[in-house]
């Protein structure tokens, strides 16, 4: 043993100077490769492109390139298979693969981290993690607009009632209420690719905060990882993990509009309501009540909305007291990161498949539209197309809602001597607009409910995508 070997504190990789080891408690404490492991294979991607560039700046040798790149050959094997032997003592993911790395292939393994530091290295390690999450992320988005797209297409004539403050409004169709869920996941599409241009930035070369003294080449390592651009100040590319708060940000957006529609759907499927039925595979039964089946995957999408939230909070609040440059506090970043994308990507999955499964009930629709004086704004038009000032022809129709409330009957059903009691610009072809059909085909504009509008939106959402 070498006089430096018997005062290293634990063998670490950077115990040299300490004169005692760590306590278990601290080592777990500290420790994260029990859940960073999941970067392991973007943390050999960017290591060998490093490795690459290194033997280029003849900062290390060819040999020594031929070395590390067997050694991770047969590491990323070993990670695959599941054999990979991961241990607490080495801290981390970077540390374990350096060191097996050593074990493997021995001199050329300790060169790789040559000009490096874990500070530039898991910076580059999530952007290269997270893009492709954002690329899954985005395909998923993609699925779940089509499945939601097949259902309005069956259903852009089919009348319901649209809603303001939960009571019955005007008439929309099915179709265009779905397309609303379309629009915010296709924005949300476009937040993740937005994102996804500053998560593909290089750290690589800013080393521990401040440059490396050695010739890089880092434009270099950003074209064989794919980055569009090199991050442009050292101190900045290692310590700030907006890129993950902002991904965070579009993936709570994402929830929030899944939770909107889980509410609906729940809402829908009640009994009460009775707009539409779930598949039974997304449902659950009660353990004493045996009648129920229970809309469970949309009340647990609102339910994961929170904690989608709650790690936006959290990577938020670990960021914000961080001085310049590298903290530890930065190694919090992952679990909140690692959770948010599952969360999102299972959600996403379910949600396309269960789009699918759904069982509309145009009758039940049709009813409560008859409840509600749904085409009221229809009669008001009239009348301001008969010539009637808008708040004269709001203030007619409203009287004659009212004494339809009273005899109990929808506007339709009224007389049209009684409608005339309200306004002598009424006449016969007043039925027209009063019906829901003719109260749809009206909306006959980009964004409206008319059918013909909903079948060109669904057109145009489609060759969109
Ligand atoms: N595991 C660490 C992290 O996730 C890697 C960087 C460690 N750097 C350091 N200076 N201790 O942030």
């Amino acid at each position: 043993m070498t006089e430096q070997q018997n005062n290293n504190a634990g063998g670490k990789a950077w115990s040299g100077r300490f004169s005692e080891p760590v306590s278990d408690l601290v080592k777990r404490y500290t420790a994260s490769v029990y859940f960073d492991k999941r970067l392991a294979l973007h943390d050999i991607r960017g290591s060998l492109a490093h490795a690459r560039m290194l033997a280029k700046q003849q900062i290390i040798n060819a040999q020594d390139l031929a070395d590390i790149e067997r050694g991770m050959t047969q590491i990323e094997a070993e990670i695959t298979a599941g054999t990979f032997a991961w241990n607490l003592d080495d801290e981390d993911v970077h540390l374990n693969i350096e060191k097996r790395l050593t074990a493997l292939v021995g001199d050329a393994g300790k060169r790789l981290h040559t000009g490096r530091s874990r500070n530039d290295q898991v910076a580059t390690d999530i952007r290269l993690w997270l893009r492709d999450a954002i690329t899954d992320i985005d395909a998923l988005l993609r699925n779940y607009i089509l499945a939601l797209l097949d259902l309005a297409e069956q259903h852009a004539a089919t009348p319901m009632p649209g809603f303001t403050h939960l009571q019955v409004a005007q008439p929309v169709t099915f179709g265009h209420h779905l397309l609303a869920y379309v629009e915010m996941a296709k924005r949300d599409r476009e937040r993740m690719a937005d994102c996804r241009k500053r998560v593909s930035r290089l750290p690589l070369g800013s080393a521990a905060l401040a440059g490396t003294t050695f010739p890089i080449d880092r434009a270099y390592v950003a074209q064989q990882l794919e980055f569009e651009a090199v991050c442009e100040n050292s101190l900045d590319a290692v310590s700030d993990r907006d890129f993950a708060i902002e991904f965070s940000a579009a993936a709570a957006l994402v929830m929030v509009h899944v939770s909107r529609f889980s509410e609906e759907l729940i809402s829908w499927m009640s009994p009460r309501i009775g707009f539409i039925d779930i598949a039974d595979r997304f449902c659950t039964g009660s353990s004493i009540m045996p009648q129920k089946k229970n809309p469970d995957v949309p009340e647990l999408a609102r339910g994961k909305s929170g904690r989608v939230f709650g790690n936006l909070m959290g990577l938020l609040t670990l960021m914000k007291g961080q001085p310049l440059a590298y903290n530890k506090d930065n190694q919090e970043d992952k679990e909140p990161l690692f959770d948010t994308v599952d969360t999102l990507t299972d959600t996403l999955r379910i949600f396309a498949d269960m789009a699918t499964g759904i069982t509309v009930k145009p009758e039940a629709m049709a009813s409560a539209l008859k409840q509600g004086f749904a085409t009221a704004t229809d009669l008001a038009d009239y009348l301001v197309k008969k010539g009637l000032p808008f708040r004269d022809a709001h203030e007619a129709v409203a009287l004659a809602v009212r004494s339809a409330e009273k005899k109990g009957c929808d506007l339709a059903n009224l007389s049209l001597q009684d409608l005339q009691t309200f306004s002598p610009l009424i006449d016969k072809d007043v039925f027209a607009v009063l019906t829901v059909e003719g109260s749809l085909a009206a909306r006959n504009h980009i964004g409206g409910t008319a059918p013909a509008q909903v079948r060109a939106a669904i057109q145009r959402a489609r060759a969109s995508l």
